[in-house]
């Protein structure tokens, strides 16, 4: 869930939303001016930066290149159906207590209120990621990326809500916990449900939406720098079309670089019918879509995406 590594050097917080874009675009990141002017916001200000978007627009990918650009520490917190603040903040770890218990046991030479006191301290504690993100860091404040937040429930969200707005754990027999900075939080959300305004109303917000055609060619040059400019220029073409189909699934950016390495792994120099029906399979993910696109539609739609490549 959390990837420590060693300690990164802390580089300062960008001083404009040039800087911002500049900084992402080092760490791989190719975003827009309406992106970077949300992420230097939501630096600036310290506050929460919730994204929502289709799946694989590069919504995970923004928390990597934050935490990767500004040397912090990625804390990642994934979410799915039946996560609760045990498995979120702390939990005790129950087996080694009662190994510990069963050593006092067969020595006897503890008083119980020691036993007590030692079974509920922080050897026994493990850290789940919001209680490592509200601990010091050596970089400085990390990264937290709660990932996929409608995955969850509304009571987790009423959770987190609390947890967001003092940045502060109590854990009974420790006491408090508080952020000696608070975190830089980016929350993500593929809208499979609605998050609730109370959590949206304490974050900036932006709709990451599928990249232009410019901007997915400079994605795919950064992310699949086999590919020749041609079989680039004719992948982005490919899928900007696709997208406009009415498709189950449609290909995120996640899909077109896929793609390409598929391609450039085949030899496959530029695209052709027979080459694009062949490895389907990397863009649409089911079988109704895939089946669409068989023979004279895959060439119609090849055509088509040619005329729309960019010169
Ligand atoms: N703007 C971008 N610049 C560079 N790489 C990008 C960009 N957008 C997407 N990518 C690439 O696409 C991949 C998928 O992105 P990411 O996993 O962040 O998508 P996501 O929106 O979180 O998808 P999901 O909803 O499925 O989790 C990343 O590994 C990254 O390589
Ligand atoms: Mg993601």
């Amino acid at each position: 869930m959390t990837a420590p590594s060693t300690a990164p050097a802390t580089k300062p917080l960008p001083a404009s939303i040039d800087a911002a874009q500049a900084m992402l675009a080092e760490a791989g990141y190719v975003c827009g001016r309406d992106l970077a002017t949300v992420v230097f916001l939501a630096l600036k200000l310290g506050r929460p930066l919730f994204l929502e978007g289709e799946a694989g627009v590069g919504k995970t990918e923004i928390a990597k290149a934050l935490a990767a650009s500004l040397g912090r520490r990625l804390i990642r917190l994934q979410c799915y159906e039946g996560l609760d603040a045990a498995s979120a903040v702390y939990e005790w770890n129950f087996p080694a207590q009662m190994v510990e218990i069963r050593l006092a046991e067969a020595g006897g030479d503890r008083d119980r209120d020691a036993l007590a006191k030692d079974l509920f301290s922080e050897r026994f504690l493990t850290r789940r990621p919001l209680l490592e993100a509200m601990s010091p860091q050596p970089g400085g404040a990390p990264v937290l990326l709660i990932d996929e937040l409608d995955r969850t429930d509304e009571p987790f969200e009423a959770f987190l809500l609390e947890a967001l707005s003092d940045f502060q754990v109590t854990i009974p027999e420790l006491g408090v916990i508080k952020a000696p900075e608070p975190p830089i939080v980016i929350l993500t959300s593929n809208r499979t449900r609605e998050v609730h305004d109370a959590l949206k109303r304490r974050c900036l917000y932006h709709w990451v939406d599928y990249p232009s055609m410019s901007r997915e060619l400079e994605i795919l040059h950064k992310r699949a720098p086999e590919a020749s400019e041609r079989l680039s220029r004719e992948v982005v073409a490919f899928v900007q079309r696709l997208r406009t189909e009415d498709l189950f699934k449609k290909p995120g950016v996640a899909e077109t670089i896929d793609w390409a390495k598929c391609l450039v792994a085949l030899d496959v120099l530029a695209l052709d019918p027979q080459a694009v029906t062949d490895t389907l399979g990397a863009l649409l993910k089911y079988q109704d879509d895939i089946a669409r696109y068989q023979g004279s539609e895959v060439k119609k739609l090849l055509d088509e995406a040619q005329d729309m490549a960019p010169a």
